[in-house]
């Protein structure tokens, strides 16, 4: 009799234990070689979040407005949050962004960052706040969004100043791809490798590129290889600029300046052999309301809102 109830408690235990496993699903091999560099910016922002909260705020980006909510709102407006919509905010650091959304919006946010730290303190910044809409943050690597949050789930996918940390920015662009709804817009904000204008500031810039990825487990963006990406996926290009602040709002990137020389990370030594090696670019790109594959007759975008204009 003894016997029989261990037995039963044994099966009971295994069958458990395979609904876990069998709810996870296993990453691919480009995941894995990922999963890795993850780990290392985990750990940095497990480290530096609270460094980061003291000289940024809740809003961890460097390309920003005196008055943050100045810039906040203009990337409401430029990546076209709306009512109703669902959006990952992917690399959200702490939740100061995807609140603000919330505060003005009627959206669904769903947020994504790599470390552990920042998902507890966005717990109290959410609890914190008067919210229109709702919020929801998780710990998890971006690389694997369409398994955590299944496919054609987002109307927005945003990366605000995350995009970088990436390793593996095709495999990345992919996913977003997968979690888009068809019509949903991908919005990036962030650094990318500034042009060699000649092949000794070229040098210049690589070093100092080098030097910027090493400091903040950061992988600053190649244009190039972003755009043959989007265009390989046949994403819509809508548009690629510079984030347009005004002079006197613009915040001169001093706030990146300040936290470098306060906790002497990346500190620029000498201006003397520095050359700026980066640019700031807005990307916004929809996928295709319809399947390019299916409806081959089709080739500009059906977008209701700008066909009314
Ligand atoms: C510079 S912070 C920007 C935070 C936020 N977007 C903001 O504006 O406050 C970069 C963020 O990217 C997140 N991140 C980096 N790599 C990630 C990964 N593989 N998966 C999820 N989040 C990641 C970090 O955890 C961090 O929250």
């Amino acid at each position: 009799m003894i016997f029989l109830l261990l037995a039963i408690i044994v099966i009971q235990l295994i069958i458990m234990l395979w609904l876990v496993v069998k709810d996870e699903p296993s990453p691919t091999k480009a995941e894995k070689i990922s999963l890795n560099n993850a780990a290392q910016v985990a750990t940095f922002y497990n480290e530096t979040t609270n460094k980061f909260l003291e000289v940024y705020g809740e809003i961890i980006q460097a390309f920003r407005t005196n008055d943050v909510s100045v810039y906040l709102n203009y990337t409401i407006q430029n990546a076209e949050l709306k009512d109703g919509q669902k959006i990952l905010d992917a690399g959200c650091g702490v939740g100061g962004p995807a609140c603000y959304f919330a505060s003005r919006l009627n959206v669904e946010i769903e947020g994504i960052t790599i470390s552990t730290v920042q998902v507890e303190k966005s717990k109290e910044i959410i609890a914190a706040k008067d919210l229109k809409g709702k919020v929801n943050i998780q710990q998890g690597d971006y690389h694997r969004i369409d398994k955590i949050y299944g496919k054609e789930n987002f109307d927005r996918i945003l990366f605000l100043e995350s995009f970088g940390h990436s390793d593996n920015k095709p495999l990345l662009i992919e996913k977003c791809f997968s979690a888009l709804k068809p019509g949903g817009i991908l919005y990036i904000k962030d650094l990318f490798v500034r042009e060699h204008p000649n092949a000794e500031d070229g040098k210049k810039i690589d070093r100092i590129v080098d030097e910027i990825n090493k400091a903040y487990c950061y992988h600053v963006a190649d244009l190039h290889e972003v755009l043959a990406t989007l265009r390989r996926l046949n994403f819509i290009l809508l548009f690629i600029k510079t984030p347009e602040v005004k002079t006197g709002e613009f915040e001169h990137l001093s706030i990146s300046n300040d936290f470098q020389n306060l906790f002497d990370i990346a500190k620029i030594i000498s201006w003397e052999d520095y050359v700026f090696p980066i640019d700031f670019y807005e990307i916004k790109v929809m996928k295709p309301p319809f399947d390019l594959n299916e409806q081959k007759y089709l080739y500009f975008l059906n977008r209701p809102e700008v066909n009314e204009k």
